[in-house]
């Protein structure tokens, strides 16, 4: 293996599995882009100090462009122990002896956390992306059907009418947030770690402020001990990403049931829709499905690195190694499964006709007993008062709506023949008055606030 510390031992003999089991290289070649960018820095900034003449200064920047196109090519990374070996061995095979200064009070601990920052500042601006264009999504779907009222439900059971765009917008909320925190998160991983040396800091005359300058990072880290034993970044970014897919999933297990024979709400568009080998009749969910199980997959990043760092003596430890995975895959699986139900709400719409087959009269329940109380009877009463015509109807085996007004006055005296105007689902909606209710006025106000909000 070809690595930068060969010289410290004498004949040492090799075993290939042993040395694969010590690499990085299968899981760190994703961090290339940053680690060039952070070493033409770091050379600019040992040209200030005088390290470097101006002409090795110019060599390094010019070869390491060059590792950076033969790398992009497909240069076969496989021999090399790391990313940040890898970057200056070819370095030294493109340029020769200067090639060698480059590494002049730097350490490969500062390096990976540097090159790890920097991937997320470039990364997440991309899952910000992702996520803005589901919100358009949604928001679109909740403005194209503003007239469908669909049973909400609690436990699962149908409980009360909805707007089917304030169902839909229940979505967009969570992905709000998941905004906030990634901005929030970037906010700490906005710290330059470079020139923290192994641990200790750095002998090289660097001018940090410099390096922060040259790789736009907003602030230096403040302990070169912190500064290169810290993954919190790291978690705190695959935390944010776990939460946001689980918003999706429970979103996406939504649409599953909805989308179900059962239920029969949602139509899916055959372009989402997937079907069995055997059964030739299946319409099936998968795209629904599989973001539902992003969640586990982000779980999953988040609890290994988690478990990792867990225990850890000061400083860096190469356990950490062992971050690259979760660091990759948590980015690229958020990515991907936003990208995929963001095309799915695309293709979705509310089947009416269903929807109404669907909605049981038990619906009105809270609304007969609001009925009431707008009549002046306390609100336990009344509540008792219908509880007891559910109880009647159920013995029957008729509809609540089905109930004469005599049966009803049975139940309570103030049940008047207006009580009809009770039954019609658009009035239920309207009664709910309050900002972020279901009332279709404040379902419009929220909209607007929404897509103000998708631009930011
Ligand atoms: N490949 C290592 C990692 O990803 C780079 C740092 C190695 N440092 C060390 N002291 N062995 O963590």
């Amino acid at each position: 293996m070809k690595s930068v510390w060969g010289r410290r031992f004498a004949g040492r003999r090799e075993d290939p599995r042993l040395e694969a089991f010590n690499a990085s290289i299968g899981e760190d070649a994703f961090l290339a882009g940053a680690e060039i960018a952070a070493s033409k820095a770091y050379a600019a900034a040992l040209r200030r100090g005088g390290v470097l003449t101006a002409r090795e200064a110019a060599r390094i920047a010019a070869g390491l462009s060059k590792v950076k196109r033969r790398i992009a090519a497909g240069e076969d990374l496989g021999a090399y122990e790391d990313i940040h070996s890898a970057v200056e061995l070819l370095l030294v095979d493109e340029i020769g002896e200067a090639g060698k200064k480059l590494h002049t009070g730097r350490s490969r601990n500062e390096q990976v956390a540097t090159d790890e920052r920097l991937f997320l500042k470039d990364a997440i601006p991309g899952i910000l992306d992702g996520l803005r264009a589901c919100q358009r999504a949604l928001v679109a779907l909740a403005e194209r059907y503003p007239d469908v009222i669909l049973p909400g439900y609690t436990h699962l059971q149908q409980a009360q009418y909805v707007l089917f765009s304030h169902a839909i917008m229940s979505h967009f909320w969570p992905l709000e947030r998941a905004k906030s925190r990634l901005k929030d998160a970037l906010v700490r991983i906005d710290v330059l770690p470079l020139g923290s040396g192994a641990l200790a800091g750095t002998t090289a005359p660097v001018d940090r402020a410099f390096l922060a300058r040259a790789l736009v990072f907003a602030a230096l880290s403040e302990n070169s001990l912190d500064a290169v034993a810290d993954r919190s970044f790291i978690l705190e970014t695959l935390s944010a990403l776990a939460l946001l897919l689980l918003d999706l999933a429970r979103a996406a297990e939504d649409f599953v049931v909805f989308a179900s024979r059962e239920f029969g709400f949602l139509l899916l568009d055959d372009a989402i829709a997937t079907s069995s080998s055997l059964m030739p009749q299946k319409k099936n969910p998968d795209i629904f499905e599989l973001v539902r199980a992003g969640a586990g997959r982000l779980f999953g990043h988040f609890s290994r690195l988690f478990v990792t760092v867990k225990g850890l003596p000061s400083t860096y430890n190469k356990d950490l190694q062992d971050d690259k995975a979760p660091l990759r895959l948590g980015l690229e699986d958020a990515r991907r499964t936003l990208d995929a139900f963001e095309i799915a709400l695309r293709n979705i719409r509310p089947d009416r006709k269903a929807i109404a087959r669907r909605a049981e009269p038990l619906l009105y329940a809270t609304d007969l007993a609001d009925y009431l109380t707008a009549k002046g009877v306390p609100f336990r009463e009344a509540h008792g008062a219908v509880g007891a015509l559910v109880r009647a109807a159920e013995k029957a085996g008729r509809p609540l709506t089905a109930l004469t007004t005599r049966e009803l006055q049975a139940a309570h005296p103030l049940f008047g023949d207006d009580v009809g105007r009770v039954f019609d689902p658009g009035r239920s909606v309207r009664r709910k008055k309050g900002a972020g209710s279901t009332h279709p006025a404040r379902v419009k106000d929220q909209i607007r606030r929404a897509k103000a909000l998708c631009k930011s």
